[in-house]
């Protein structure tokens, strides 16, 4: 999947809610595709629940008043046809609901993945890792509010809009006087609901507010009861405590009467409305107004009416917070990657890719006008003079203390930035000729701290192929032999990870990230190994699925476990930005220098962690 281009999207903080909802539908196709026959389904159901007053009508006009004497053959064909339409609008209303479900879940599955494969190629000099994850966590709530807005306030609006159009035309069709008399009544309604509501959720608020003030008030008066004795504080502080308990129950009172008033409120406009209908329809008379059926079935309708205005108020405010989220969510894709793309790319050659960096430097920009919080301060170099050949299908570690350039190295090759100097081309291209998706489908990077998203381990794995199928998935689990690790899980594929992966490891996280990788099937992967230390078992699971993925492709692992780098078919060594060693395991540790003392360092470490493993209860 490619990040999508952000020019498309250019949006300002004024954008009203209807530009907005059209730029969300704009960017979730799968939404947008197919809602019109969702809302024809939609229109479908709420037309069979104005069928029954139409038939109570016929049956009324024709049935029982009109011939002088009550048909029962008639009505109870009638009867038959209303059982029928009432089935019909049933399962035609269910059908809408699971393809709004349906359709909104993958559209938000869509949408999470767009925005997460965006964060992570945002400017390389504005976003360190720590904006990235702030970035994704803000995010991931915004597409929550989304998720609870699909769940609910969606078909409510579908729904309800259907519903009142469709009872409003058949009104104005049996009367436009009647109709309009009881339109100019129901008006009101809306405001009243709306404000009374207003209130509720204030209320509500209060209540809750003054309980936890009461209950803070109680537990300091229990955990504090000696030194409230010694002091003889006693009296003062209950009562503090009867204030809070008195402000508690007033303000309970107070939501609840609210509570009280909101549901007759329908019903006493539903009164005045029904009755001015009546009222003017028995004026009219039936030689110039309503036959009886007809004003009998335009009460019914007038209920109808009502019932989702009641419903629109309800639903305002939650439309209100997932506008202000979808808004949100657009503005992060409205952020723009650089670098830029070439006006006319060239293709990468397919197979396996070389790459070649020539007297590369890096330093990081700090913003002007702006604090910046980078350790590297403006000009100085993180990388310096790099320069090397990387043969197609090579498997090459990267090690260097903490700070050396090394995850700065990956990014480079990964076009996260270009260069200050040098170049770096990638199967003979150079990488600012080639385009981003052609890039980004030939070239994976797992970065030190992968994001999942708060979903299933399978979906987690898939999300960068969207038309993973879950025997594909199976198929790279096996693949790179973790098929294992799977089942130790409590659900398997389907066991869900948790926000941001917490439930799982960081070595688990990277686990699942390579089984990302293996699916998307790079030519050239960068992993970055996590920082954090990952338990022995997990260790050696990702081992395997490295050397698995490295078998077949351009390899390069930063690596902070150097059992990655005496695995490599080479290994750089960084320092200050400078490739200071570059040979194979065995040699760099004859030569004794920088990566013999990291190997030395690294051993002693790692022995002290197993001696400690080793320990009983540890
Ligand atoms: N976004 C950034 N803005 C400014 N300076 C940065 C940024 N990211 C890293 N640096 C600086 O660049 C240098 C190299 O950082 P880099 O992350 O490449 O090191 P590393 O070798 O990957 O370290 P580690 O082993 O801790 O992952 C460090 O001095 C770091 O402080
Ligand atoms: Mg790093």
């Amino acid at each position: 999947m490619t990040a999508p281009q952000s020019p498309s999207f250019g949006a300002g903080a004024t954008d009203s809610a209807i530009v907005t909802i059209r730029r969300g539908l704009a960017v979730a196709p799968v939404l947008r595709n197919g809602l019109g026959l969702t809302f024809v389904l939609a229109a479908v159901g709420s037309a069979g629940r104005i069928v029954v007053p139409i038939l109570i009508q016929q049956a009324i006009d024709k049935g029982i008043v009109g011939s002088g004497e009550v048909n029962v053959g008639l009505v109870a064909q009638l009867a038959l046809l209303a059982g029928a339409a009432v089935c019909v609008a049933a399962v035609a209303f269910r059908m809408a609901q699971v393809r709004l479900g349906e359709r909104s879940e993958q559209a938000l599955y869509d949408l999470r993945s767009m925005l997460i494969n965006h964060i992570n190629y945002l400017s390389l000099d504005d976003h360190n890792e720590e904006r990235r994850g702030g970035l994704v966590a803000r995010v991931t709530s915004d597409i929550e509010t989304l998720t609870q807005f699909f769940q609910w306030g969606g078909m409510a609006w579908m729904r309800s809009s259907t519903l009142m159009s469709i009872v409003g035309i058949v009104m104005l069709a049996y009367d436009w006087l009647l109709a309009l008399i009881a339109f100019a009544i129901s008006f009101p309604l809306a405001l009243v609901l709306r404000a009374v509501q207003k209130r509720l959720v204030v209320a509500h608020g209060q209540a809750r507010q003054s309980n936890g003030i009461m209950l803070g008030a109680i537990a300091e008066v229990v955990s504090g009861a000696p030194a409230v004795r010694a002091y003889g504080a006693g009296t003062m502080l209950a009562s503090v405590v009867e204030e809070t308990t008195e402000r508690k129950a007033r303000d309970q009172i107070r939501a609840a009467l609210y509570g009280a008033f909101l549901f007759p409120s329908g019903e006493i406009f539903a009164v005045f409305t029904v009755s001015a209908v009546i009222g003017v329809g028995v004026w009219q008379g039936p030689t110039d107004g309503l036959t009886a059926g007809a004003l009998v079935s335009f009460v019914f309708l007038t209920y109808r009416f009502l019932e989702p205005i009641a419903e629109f108020t309800e639903i305002i405010d939650q439309t209100q917070t997932a506008v202000a989220g979808l808004h949100r969510v657009l503005s992060v894709l409205d952020m723009p990657i650089t670098p830029t793309e070439p006006h006319e790319p060239t293709p990468l050659p397919s197979g396996r890719l070389e790459i070649a960096i020539e007297h590369v430097d890096y330093s990081y920009p700090t913003r002007t006008g702006e604090h910046s919080d980078s350790a590297a301060g403006e000009g100085v170099l993180v990388l310096q003079d790099i320069s090397l050949l990387i043969p197609a299908g090579q498997q090459v570690a990267v090690v260097g203390s903490t700070g050396s350039g090394k995850t700065t190295l990956g990014r480079l090759i990964a076009r996260f930035a270009d260069p200050t100097n040098g170049t770096i081309t990638v199967g003979g291209v150079p990488l600012t000729a080639v385009a981003r998706s052609n890039l980004r489908s030939r070239l994976v990077v797992v970065s030190q701290e992968p994001f999942l998203f708060d979903d299933s381990v399978e979906r987690n794995i898939a999300f960068a192929c969207s038309g993973a199928s879950r025997d594909d998935v199976e198929g790279i689990v096996r693949h790179l032999d973790v098929v294992e690790w799977v089942d130790s899980l409590s659900e398997g594929l389907e066991t869900r990870v948790g926000e941001r992966g917490s439930r799982l490891s960081a070595g688990e996280r990277q686990l699942v990230a390579l089984l990302r990788a293996g699916l998307a099937d790079p030519d050239v992967l960068i992993l970055d190994e996590a920082t954090s230390s990952v338990d022995a078992l997990t260790e050696v699971r990702i081992a395997r699925a490295l050397d698995v993925l490295a078998s077949t492709r351009t390899t390069i692992a930063i690596a902070h476990r150097l059992s990655t780098a005496s695995r490599s078919d080479r290994v750089l060594v960084l320092a200050g930005g400078i490739l200071v060693e570059d040979g194979h395991h065995d040699e760099l540790v004859q030569m004794d220098g920088t990566y013999a003392r990291l190997f030395d360092a690294w051993m002693s470490a790692t022995s002290i962690r197993d001696g400690e493993s080793m320990q009983p209860n540890k």
